[in-house]
């Protein structure tokens, strides 16, 4: 045998049980935002490097190590996208979508990749959908966005918490940042290599690392929250009034910052009870329309990561009405025009490829979990008929092949 070839570390096939999660996630979230009337946009994979490192910020995590960047034949940097936000809106301002009408609400669905160290729920390649709410500075979008994700979660049966915070706008988020620095160059000497260096540069998301250390050092570090301007803190007020008025529960993080630089005001992710891992996450960017070219335009989303919202629900049991039609003797040609007929009625049916007995195709038919076996011999082909045994009841009838 020749050597075998294995897929990429952190590139995976999603197959069996998981594609079935993967498959019930996308169905449910695609029908609640048809719901919401929002429209589906399919966007490139690759992308100008520059969109990423505009949008997402020079001095994150994802633009400055887990982008995959490579040259094109004729020099030009492109990447593989790490994540959904940036194309939308490259493709809201590309096609003037904001000319049209005041407000859209777009989602997507596909693979985004991230140079991240493989481990359970993080991938190199991993799936998002995501949707966008262009156009709307009030709070209550940010309220349906945060709705959408809770009867998403509701409906898929998984409990996690969601957390908010507001980041401040222009106004307010400069005196906050100096207040940020003076406290990180007083705590200088317990910080990571990467936290010294980024602190000058982009103090806000020292406040998103993951070492210990770090960690321990911010949690008296002063918080955004306490800075904000009249506006920003009567956006969050109202935000919270109407989850106060829904059935949401939520809880205020004054730490949470999220790894991606375009976000202004409201912020949110909905984490796993142990706070591990986070699955849907989200907020307002309110400056990044502008800040790529277009005009300003207000605009707010979210996205679900896919395997990891997956990693949290129970396997689906899918309860179909499938049937598989096993011949015995000469009678392949009525036994393929039996199966026919019950597809052409919608229901699923295999066409038993196997030899050997009645036992062992039964067992076949059990393990593989068919609901029915058709059971064909050359009497039944005779008399117009089929041998139907329900494998869950274990009784079996003959009945004309009109009546199935
Ligand atoms: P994000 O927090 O970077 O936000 O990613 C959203 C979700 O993608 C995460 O909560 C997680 O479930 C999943 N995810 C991220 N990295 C990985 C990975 N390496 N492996 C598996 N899953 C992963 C965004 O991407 C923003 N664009 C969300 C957004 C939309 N904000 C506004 N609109």
């Amino acid at each position: 045998m020749s050597d075998e070839i294995r897929s990429v570390r952190g590139f995976h096939d999603i197959l069996g049980n998981d594609l079935k999660k993967f498959r019930r996630i996308t169905n449910v979230v695609r029908r609640i935002l048809k719901l919401y009337n929002f429209e589906e946009i399919i966007l490139p994979v690759v992308e100008y490097a520059e969109l990423f490192q505009r949008s997402i910020g020079e001095v994150t995590d994802i633009v400055q190590k887990e982008m995959f960047t490579f040259q094109d034949k004729k020099g030009r940097w492109l990447a593989l996208r790490p994540e959904g936000t940036a194309g939308t809106v490259r493709a809201y301002i590309q096609h003037r979508m904001y000319a049209e009408r005041p407000y859209r609400k777009l989602f997507y669905e596909g693979p985004m990749f991230r140079y991240e160290r493989p481990q359970a729920g993080r991938y190199r390649q991993f799936h998002q959908i995501g949707a966008e709410i262009f156009g709307v500075g009030d709070p209550e979008a940010d309220f349906e966005i945060i709705e959408i994700v809770y009867k998403i979660l509701k409906e898929l049966n998984i409990t996690v918490v969601i957390e908010i915070n507001s980041l401040g706008c222009l106004k307010c988020r400069p005196a906050y940042r100096e207040e940020l620095v003076t406290f990180l160059n007083e705590v200088e000497e317990n910080l990571c290599e990467v936290c010294k260096e980024r602190k000058d540069k982009n103090p806000l998301r020292v406040l998103d690392c993951k070492v210990e250390t770090c960690r321990e050092t911010f949690k008296s570090s002063p918080k955004v929250i306490d800075y904000l301007c009249e506006e920003c803190k009567e956006h969050f007020e109202r935000l919270q009034s109407f989850l106060n008025s829904s059935d949401i529960p939520y809880r205020i993080n004054p730490s949470l910052v999220r790894g991606l630089d375009y976000y202004s005001r409201t912020v949110f992710e909905a984490v796993s009870d142990d706070l591990s891992t986070t699955i849907i996450a989200g907020g307002r960017y309110d400056y990044l329309v502008e800040q790529l070219g277009g005009p300003p335009t207000p605009a707010t989303g979210f996205a679900v990561g896919i395997e990891r919202t997956a990693l949290l629900l129970p396997d689906v049991e899918e309860d179909v009405e499938s049937y598989i039609v096993i011949p015995f003797g000469e009678v392949k040609e009525y036994a393929m025009k039996v199966a026919d007929i019950l597809r052409s009625k919608g229901y699923t049916v295999e066409f038993s490829y196997r030899r050997g007995g009645l036992r062992k195709q039964l067992e076949y038919a059990d393990k593989m979990g068919f609901r029915y076996a058709v059971i064909i011999g050359e009497d039944e082909m005779k008399e117009g008929k089929v041998t139907l045994k329900d494998m869950r009841e274990g009784v079996q009838v003959t009945k004309n092949i009109e009546e199935l």
